[in-house]
């Protein structure tokens, strides 16, 4: 049997696999662009298009990554994930001083609008809003929130789709995997945007989950059988389902690295095959890669090994559990 990279078996299923990518690294390390563009069929852009990144000023926008990394998905036929129209938590500190509500919601129309029109057509699915949700399961109460209430959700899709009529728009939060009082508060809210006719086309799981540790950034592996019920639930909302973010960090868990790694194949397969049972799903991402380059290590400042490809670029069993995922 010829030995069929995860691109093929994803493309064959009409199906996207996708990574994040931070675009320095395209220019610095050949064997990362080699992996990318014949193992993944799709890119989720890692911190590129943050508001930070490309609007850091307001009257200065800088494309040049996100041009950059745009240019090499369509050249090699990769479709594109952009991520994120609107993060409250990580808004530049220009925004967030703002203090008056007409020139804020002014400022995010123009942000939107520039930055989805430009990229029109060129994009496959937009994170319209990411992380909106606190940890009590309430609304985050940030600057923008505070300021423009609920509507600025309402406007971010309708302005967005104004941009791009043909791209799909998403939600995007983290620790909603199953049923719990975030993503019982996520449903609520989509529904209620769908029953006003806003455009709203999907949702993004991030599916950040580790093995051996349970904090509230890093919950540990999903529940399967709710995590499936909840998928189905938005997925029956007509909803596209994506995972947006995946990645398995293995630092806190017990037993040799050779274990860890095999528990972690597991995970990955367990987790893929509960989604690919639910229609909808279409696509999912992992944050990064290869293990060499993670933004694990950075906030642990420990070495981990949460994705497919190790740092030398061999195949983890995790590469294997998603790619018999795929085949089944
Ligand atoms: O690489 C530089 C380094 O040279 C410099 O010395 C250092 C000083 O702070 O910064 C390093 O860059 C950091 C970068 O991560 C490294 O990859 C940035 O400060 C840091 O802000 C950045 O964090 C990113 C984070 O979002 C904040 O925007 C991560 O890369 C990125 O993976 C992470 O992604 C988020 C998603 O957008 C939303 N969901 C959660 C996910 C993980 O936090």
């Amino acid at each position: 049997m010829i030995n069929k990279s995860l691109r093929e078996l994803a493309q064959a299923k009409n199906f996207y696999l996708g990574a994040a990518v931070l675009p320095n690294l395209l220019k610095k390390d050949s064997k990362y662009t080699e992996t990318l563009s014949s193992e993944f069929n799709m890119i989720g852009t890692e911190n590129c298009m943050k508001w930070r990144a490309i609007h850091p000023d307001i009257n200065k926008y800088t494309f040049d990554e996100s041009d950059g990394l745009i240019d090499f998905a369509l050249k090699n036929d990769m479709a594109v994930r952009g991520h994120t129209l609107i993060y409250s938590r990580k808004m530049p500190e220009w925004f967030n001083n703002i203090k008056d509500k007409k020139l804020m919601e002014e400022q995010l129309e123009e942000h939107i609008k520039t930055v989805v029109g430009r990229y029109r057509g060129k994009i496959y699915a937009w994170d319209v809003i990411n992380e909106e949700i606190d940890f009590e399961g309430n609304h985050q109460q940030s600057p923008l929130f505070k300021m423009l209430g609920i509507s600025h959700i309402e406007n971010a899709f309708l302005w967005a789709h104004k941009a791009d009529p043909d791209v799909k728009l998403f939600i995007n939060e983290f620790g909603i995997e199953e049923i719990n009082k975030r993503s019982d508060l996520t449903y609520k809210m989509i529904q209620d945007l769908l029953q006003k006719k806003v455009p709203v086309h999907g949702i993004g799981f991030q599916m950040h989950r580790a093995l051996g540790s349970d904090d509230k950034w890093l919950n540990k592996l999903p529940d399967l059988e709710s995590m499936r019920k909840n998928f189905q639930r938005f997925a029956d909302l007509g909803l596209e389902v994506h995972i947006t973010e995946m990645d398995i960090p293995i630092q806190k868990a017990i037993g040799s690295y050779e274990e860890k790694l095999i528990e972690q194949g597991k995970a990955y397969k367990e987790i893929l095959e509960v989604a690919l049972s639910v229609k909808n799903f279409k696509a999912l991402v992992v944050w990064g890669v290869t293990d060499l380059y993670n933004w694990i290590d950075f906030i642990s400042q420990t070495k981990d090994a949460p994705l497919l490809f190790d740092r030398e670029y061999k195949k983890k069993p995790a590469y294997f559990a998603v790619k018999k995922a795929l085949e089944e």
